[in-house]
């Protein structure tokens, strides 16, 4: 299976990078399952169901949220009509949505996970212990061809924990929520593909996905002078590509995509 995991996309700039781009790279490198983190799409906070619907078009087969999952109200109406969004499992229970979804991509059964760390966050319920009963309740290849775990999580150390917690039982683990693409995606050796941030989908001209002002106001005044506003430069469309085996449910390669805007290049060769 071919899989493509596309980090935050962070308002306008990040939502056209993914409607342009998404659909020829789904046709040329023949993509049977992609995954977009769509938490920052509408205008740096949360999802409507309009972007939804429209990344979805664009070929996201699933979409995860974190921490900004909620940031526009309508997300807690319209996530129970929108069988494709996800939201971090560990919310407490009677949160809407839900936190999995198991869906069918190109006749495949794929098990989307996504999961809050606790480490410089709204601490919510143990990301561990949710991770252990789902992936217990569902082991590869006999109830799912891939399981993929989005950890949104701000410390380096909470992600790689997780990614060795879930080492062999899941194809990959990928890590949210910094905006930075880190340069340490590897096979774990019990063959899960992991990056501790797969970094945005958005302008890199910016702080975190923002336009620059107003983050730096605050560093250097420490007073607020308005809003966070998304940068609206040219967005790099930052994602990993995984190659996973059909036999086995677990990672054979894993490579970095950086597309457009003001990142270096970087695409996976093994589909060439
Ligand atoms: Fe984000
Ligand atoms: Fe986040």
């Amino acid at each position: 299976m071919r899989l493509l995991f596309v980090g935050d996309v962070v308002g306008r700039s990040g939502r056209t990078a993914v409607t342009e781009r998404l659909p020829v790279l789904k046709r040329d490198w023949k993509l049977d399952c992609v995954i977009v983190n769509g938490e920052n799409a509408a205008g740096g906070f949360g999802i409507t169901e309009a972007i939804y619907t429209e990344m979805i078009d664009a070929g996201a087969d699933a979409i995860t949220g974190g921490n900004h999952s909620w940031d526009q109200r309508e997300a807690l109406v319209f996530i129970e009509r929108a069988p494709r969004l996800v939201r971090p499992l560990n919310y407490p229970p009677g949160t809407p949505g839900r936190g999995m979804v198991l869906e069918t991509a190109s006749g495949a059964r794929v098990l989307v996970i996504n999961l809050m760390g606790r480490v410089f966050m709204d601490p919510l319920d143990d990301p561990f212990a949710i991770a252990e009963r789902e992936l217990s309740a569902c082991a590869l290849t006999a109830a799912a061809d891939a399981i993929v775990v989005d950890m949104h999580c701000e410390a380096t150390s909470e992600k790689q924990a997780m990614g060795h917690f879930c080492d062999g039982r899941a194809s990959l683990v990928v890590g949210t929520h910094t905006h930075v693409p880190t340069s340490d995606h590897r096979l774990l050796p019990g063959g899960t593909a992991f990056i501790t941030d797969v970094g945005m989908t958005g302008d890199y001209d910016s702080v975190i996905g923002m336009n620059k002002a107003e983050p730096l106001h605050r560093f250097v005044r420490r007073i607020s002078s308005g809003k966070f506003e998304p940068a609206l430069g040219p967005a790099t469309l930052s994602a990993v590509a995984v190659e996973i085996d059909d036999a086995t449910g677990l990672a054979t390669r894993i490579a970095p995509v950086r597309l457009g805007g003001r990142l270096e290049e970087a695409r996976p060769t093994f589909w060439d």
